[in-house]
């Protein structure tokens, strides 16, 4: 198979992870014999750097143009202290989700036995944690009208939704558990927002008509951070709104060990992008320290949205591999001393 991939490595340690995941499609086009066409541009700092735009023109067209965007990381800290600054390298990535009608993230959540000791909870408590949450990434709060007044002491975010935007991802999660444990739950505040008293009905309705046979669950958010502490492997999918997906998706990260290892999928109806959950770690980057696991998990997922079934598993099992033979960056395993480009070979070299 013939793809077009669009290769936007960002920011910090961006560049040098995604070098990795190319490292493995590489590989992977080598073993099964398909052809990846890779088209590199800029977003973020640097393309502002560049530009003085976020998310050029070129970029956009290329990811319109692609079967499959690759990304890497966006953010840079001379933008974060200064709540003056008029263009952010995180408007970039809003944009491009919003021009790709990029609708539905899916960020697994997922431990692995050979790293449980690196959990911030107790190992009994995570092991068996597997599960997937489903964010809406094209609405609510981030993208409802912001105001603030004219004196600049009053200020608001619109959090709207509509019914239509709350199908087409509860769609999505209502099938992904299925295909899993058959459990969904909604997590919201309907104790609270309207918003989510819409999310509720419209997310019952459903289970009513279409998906009966799902187990459907309902928890409030701050529950839900809870209950993800005390006892994170109840869950199978997550189902959530933009900000509370943004929020509680950051917690189901460090589950694991490592926030260096979750990848994310971020799907619409006619493109896709994909890109580790982590942060552009700028005080990494350029020190060959940053694992690449997440990014390479992140091209697995897209091997699987090109209906690549075996080709992901081999990325998976190769990733699988290398953690259980200890060759990971030094924030998972510090007495090993791989760099970045040692993993990104060893996963590979080991794509069967
Ligand atoms: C994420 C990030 C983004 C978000 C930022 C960088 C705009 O935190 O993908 O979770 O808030 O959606
Ligand atoms: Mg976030």
């Amino acid at each position: 198979m013939k793809k077009n991939i669009a290769i936007l490595p960002g920011d910090g340690i961006g560049p040098e992870i995604i070098q990795e995941a190319v490292k493995v499609l590489d590989a992977v086009a080598k073993a099964y014999d398909h052809e990846f066409d890779y088209t590199y541009e800029d977003m973020g700092a640097i393309a502002i750097d560049k530009t003085g735009n976020p998310l050029p023109e070129a970029t956009l067209k290329a990811s319109l143009e692609s079967d499959a965007v690759l990304f890497g990381a966006i953010g840079d800290p001379k933008y974060d202290n200064d709540p003056n600054a008029k263009v952010r390298p995180e408007q970039g990535l809003l944009a491009i989700r919003k021009a790709l009608g990029l609708f539905c993230n899916i960020r697994p959540v997922k431990t692995f036995d050979a790293l449980l000791h690196q959990s911030p909870l107790k190992e009994e408590r995570v092991k068996g944690t597997d599960f997937e949450m489903y964010r809406e990434l094209t609405g609510g709060i981030y993208f409802g009208e912001k105001k603030l007044s004219d004196d600049k002491n009053t200020a608001s975010d619109l959090c709207q939704y509509t019914k239509a935007e709350i199908e087409r991802i509860a769609h999505k999660a209502f099938a992904a558990a299925r295909k899993r444990r058959n459990v969904l739950t909604l997590v919201d505040k309907a104790n609270v927002l309207e918003s989510s008293r819409l999310w509720r009905r419209v997310v019952t309705a459903m289970h009513q008509e279409t998906y009966s046979d799902v187990e459907l669950r309902y928890l409030f958010v701050d529950n839900a951070a809870m209950q993800m502490i005390l006892a994170p492997n109840q869950f199978d999918v997550m189902l959530t709104s933009n900000l509370f997906g943004d929020i509680i998706s950051d917690e189901g990260s460090v589950i694991g060990g490592s926030i260096g290892l979750l990848p994310s999928a971020s799907i619409g109806e006619t493109h896709a992008l994909f890109e580790p959950i982590h942060g552009s770690f700028p005080q990494g980057a350029g020190k060959g320290i940053a694992n690449p696991i997440a990014m390479i998990l992140s091209a697995a997922m897209m091997l699987t949205h090109f209906d690549m079934d075996k080709e992901a598993t081999a990325v998976r099992a190769a990733v699988d591999l290398a953690l259980a033979k200890g060759v990971c960056t030094p924030e998972v395993f510090p007495e090993n001393k791989y760099t970045t480009s040692d993993v990104g070979d060893f996963i590979a070299n080991n794509i069967a």
